[in-house]
């Protein structure tokens, strides 16, 4: 497996610019992350506009500059909310002695103390300021608050100041910083090779969307599976190292990166393509289809014509796809997924063994914030029993954190002492 660790991208950098003279340099940091390949945005306090215009950070980093938290016009464009989940690092450069003291009391009474309130992302502060202000105690104590927030503090350099006095309080230069934030990006990715990269070498197939069941060369049986979840786990599972083969049924999403992408209609069709990847080889087959239960038991040749006030279909059951894997003689790893509305953990794991899984993920749909066509999910993860593993509860998380989740569980339990040998 090879993953490109010189080259960032898809990471999102909010820069929050604070009042102080380094400001200027915060132009050049601008430059410095675009060059390094970061997207940048940059949120700009009011005493920092007093140093320097929102007009240069717009033309630097190719996009509006925030300053303001409750004006109508710009949060039509992107929401403070919006900016606090869209961030993967929000940097705050220079960090004046007034923003450390807001974020360490927990104010928000702007955009920049509201926005690092609201971020789940980690926060990098650079502070900059005059010598006596930085060794004032208040500025101490409010920094050891931060840094037990988790907080991470850039230290400023020494040397002559703006104001002429000699000591610490000067903002590293921005290649410097540049490198630091590349750095961090670089080891988080290295770890996550490092964590997933057993996927490497493993065929991985997966099924997903909804199938669609012919009743006339104009009409079908459906449901409303969009796909996400299936997309989102044949990235994760490339990302992880895997070749992936994605059996999709009718969904209108892209074909994720570097993903095999096999295209059907029906379960029957869905079973047959499944079928053949066993003849290709595969290792884990996951199975996040909502296979229709019913077909209809025999399509019409021509498009049935409106008559009588009722009409009878006959509907026979179609295939169930992932227990006929599981039945087959080299079978893969075997994943499945449930949806439930009531006893979700006791269905689920009724189904584990139904069905002859290593592993199921079970989400309750009665739940309206996660699930089908929703960004989100929760669920639970049971193994088979003679993996003597513990359930897994992963929380309310978008469907890529829930992916890579589900790929660290089916790496844990394949490195388990009691998973076959693939
Ligand atoms: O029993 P239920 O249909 O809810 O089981 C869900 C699991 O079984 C999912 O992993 C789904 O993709 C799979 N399945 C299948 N073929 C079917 C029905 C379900 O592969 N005909």
């Amino acid at each position: 497996m090879s993953f490109n660790l010189s080259v960032i991208s898809n990471k999102n950098i909010v820069l929050a610019v604070t009042g102080g003279i380094a400001a200027y340099k915060s132009a050049i940091l601008v430059r410095r992350l675009k060059d390094a390949g970061f997207n940048v945005r940059v949120v700009m306090t009011q005493g920092a506009q007093a140093f320097i215009t929102p007009l240069t950070f717009q033309a630097l980093s190719g996009n509006p500059v925030h300053t303001e938290l409750l004006n109508p016009e710009a949060e039509a464009g992107m929401g403070h909310i919006e900016l606090a989940r869209w961030a993967d690092l929000l940097l705050v450069a220079p960090a004046s002695c007034d923003i450390l003291a807001k974020f360490a009391a927990g104010l928000a009474d702007d955009l920049l103390s509201t926005l690092y309130l609201a971020t789940p992302c980690p926060v990098w502060v650079v502070p900059a300021m005059n010598q006596q202000m930085w060794a004032a105690k208040a500025t101490q104590r409010n920094l050891n608050t931060l840094v037990e927030d988790g907080v991470h503090v850039i230290m400023p350099d020494a040397g002559s100041q703006a104001c002429g006095d000699v000591g610490l309080g000067r903002m590293p230069e921005p290649e410097d910083l540049a490198v630091q934030v590349t750095q961090y990006f670089h080891q988080a990715q290295r770890a996550i090779a490092e964590k997933f990269g057993l996927l490497a070498d493993k065929h991985v197939v997966i099924t997903a969307g909804p199938t669609r069941e012919a009743m006339d060369p104009v009409r079908y049986i459906s449901n409303h599976s969009t796909g996400k979840m299936g997309f989102a786990l044949a990235a994760a599972c490339y990302a992880a190292g895997a070749k992936v083969t994605l059996i999709a049924g009718p969904v209108s999403l892209d074909t994720p990166n570097g993903v095999h992408r096999i295209n059907v209609s029906s379960a029957i069709k869905m079973l047959e393509s499944s079928m053949q990847m066993l003849d290709d080889g595969c290792d884990i087959f996951i199975a996040t289809a909502a296979v229709a239960d019913y077909r209809v038991a025999e399509v019409a040749e021509h498009k049935i014509k409106k008559s009588g006030d009722e009409l009878n279909v006959t509907l026979i059951k179609n295939p169930d796809i992932v227990a006929t894997i599981a039945q087959q003689q080299k079978r893969p790893f075997m994943v499945g997924f449930a949806a439930e509305t009531r006893n979700v953990e006791q269905y689920a794991a009724g189904k584990l063994v139904a069905k002859k899984l290593d592993m199921i993920a079970c989400n309750d749909v009665s739940r309206s914030d996660i699930g089908f066509a929703s960004d989100e999910n929760a669920m639970t993860v049971f193994f088979a029993e003679r993996y003597h593993m513990e359930k897994r509860d992963l929380d309310k998380a978008s469907k890529q954190e829930i992916a890579q989740q589900l790929v660290d569980a089916i790496h844990d339990a394949l490195n388990h002492a009691l998973a076959p040998t693939l």
